[in-house]
């Protein structure tokens, strides 16, 4: 039967595709080392598992959410987003619960986009992005993302035609995969354009609480004037290990909020209410549980930086997020290194190119396994590089 055009016209998914790749190698009784898709394999928070356990003895809890879903859950967001970033959110009418922030970041161009309207993706960036964008039939105005203007997405380059027909622009930072940190000159400026050209602004912020060395992540929200143009994404999956729950939300302008709740009436009901009880929990003890959730990513990551170099790669050391974005050798293309890493070693990593095309000349490595783990997939990587003769070309 024939399918969509803009369906075809889609990569496939490179996170969703490693998952039946995957199934075959352990079948083949391969130790596969899976640092593809960023999913740690944290067990989620013994609170989340206790209230969702509570909640499902509720009949209540069973019942169709639709999009107000469960209100202590609004409730609780609206005292996370005070406590952590000073930040007033009326959590009514200017919070959303969604079914992970993919949800609503998919959906968002339906509710914004009119045809001809553009959409500023950054690249390499979530694929969900651009995926939603073509799926509303807009259009995808693509920023290379670069490390000489320290991967920052700059708005104030779009050539004057393209940016008065853009109605959307999608930030992420902390940045996956770059693992860039937007400085706040930077980020207050970009609120300021947003708001003179009219575009919304969605910010994508789910690595916001995996920060390191002192950083912090602060919301969109702490710059004057978001509140006109900004929408800001947030999510359980990363912070608190429960990638599989599928519960996040979007917060800020209370319009944009209720157009992007009007389109996710006629695609969901809501996540499941007795989830969203146990985001109340977490959300409630958000910095004790993050707490010892970064000082487990920061011991992979000083593992996975030191065990790289060691082999002679230059990887720098993240300021936040769950990855490493690791530079490979001119010569060598990222996807044929991903796919000799997994085929021979087998390692699972993303390739640079799986993020767009300015994602070449490097691979994402998802913190997803403790430290004896990455150290061996590190011994492992040498050999494939060796094998391209590239170790000596990354040193
Ligand atoms: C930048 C970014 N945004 C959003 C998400 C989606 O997270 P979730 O839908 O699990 O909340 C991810 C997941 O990897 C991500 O990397």
């Amino acid at each position: 039967m024939k399918t969509a055009k803009r369906l075809a016209d889609l990569p496939t998914y490179a996170a969703a595709e490693v998952v039946a790749l995957k199934r075959k190698l352990v079948a083949a009784g391969v130790d596969v080392i899976d640092l593809g898709a960023g999913d740690a394999d944290f067990a989620p928070p013994d609170i989340a598992v206790q209230a969702v356990a509570e909640a499902l003895k509720d009949p209540r809890m069973s019942r169709y959410g639709f999009q107000v879903g469960h209100v202590p859950f609004r409730e609780a967001i609206a005292r996370y987003m005070r406590r952590r970033f000073g930040v007033v959110v009326d959590p009514m009418t200017e919070v959303l619960p969604l079914i992970g922030s993919k949800d609503g970041l998919a959906h968002l161009p339906f509710a914004v986009l009119d045809p001809g309207d553009i959409a500023v993706v950054p690249e390499p960036g979530y694929p969900a992005y651009a995926g939603g964008v073509a799926l509303a039939g807009g259009e995808a105005e693509v920023c290379p993302l670069t490390a000489a203007q320290d991967f920052l997405v700059n708005l104030e380059d779009l050539p004057g035609a393209r940016r008065a027909r853009t109605r959307l622009a999608f930030l992420n930072y902390p940045n996956n995969p770059t693992t860039a940190v937007a400085p706040a000159e930077y980020l207050a400026r970009t609120v300021e354009f947003c708001r003179r050209h009219e575009i919304v602004l969605a910010y994508d912020n789910p690595y916001c609480e995996l920060t390191f060395d002192g950083y912090r992540a602060p919301s969109i929200f702490e710059f004057p004037g978001a509140r006109d143009v900004a929408l800001e994404f947030h999510s359980l999956s990363k912070s608190f290990s429960m990638t599989g729950w599928r519960v996040g939300w979007v917060c800020g302008n209370a319009a944009l909020i209720a157009a992007l709740a009007k389109v996710k009436t006629y695609t969901d009901t809501g996540p499941f209410l007795a989830l969203q009880a146990a985001g109340v929990a977490v959300l409630d003890r958000a910095e004790e549980l993050v707490r010892s959730i970064c000082a487990r990513f920061l011991e992979r990551r000083d593992a996975a930086v030191s065990a790289l170099r060691e082999i002679g790669v230059p990887a720098d050391s993240p300021r936040a997020t769950m990855y490493l974005w690791v530079p490979l050798p001119e010569h060598l293309s990222s996807a044929e290194f991903a796919r000799a890493l997994l085929e021979r070693e087998g390692v699972v990593v993303l390739h640079g190119s799986s993020f767009g095309r300015s994602g070449e000349g490097f691979f994402r490595v998802a913190l997803t396994v403790g430290p004896e783990r990455l150290r061996e997939a590190a011994g492992r990587m040498a050999k494939i590089l060796e094998h391209f003769g590239a170790a000596s070309a990354a040193r």
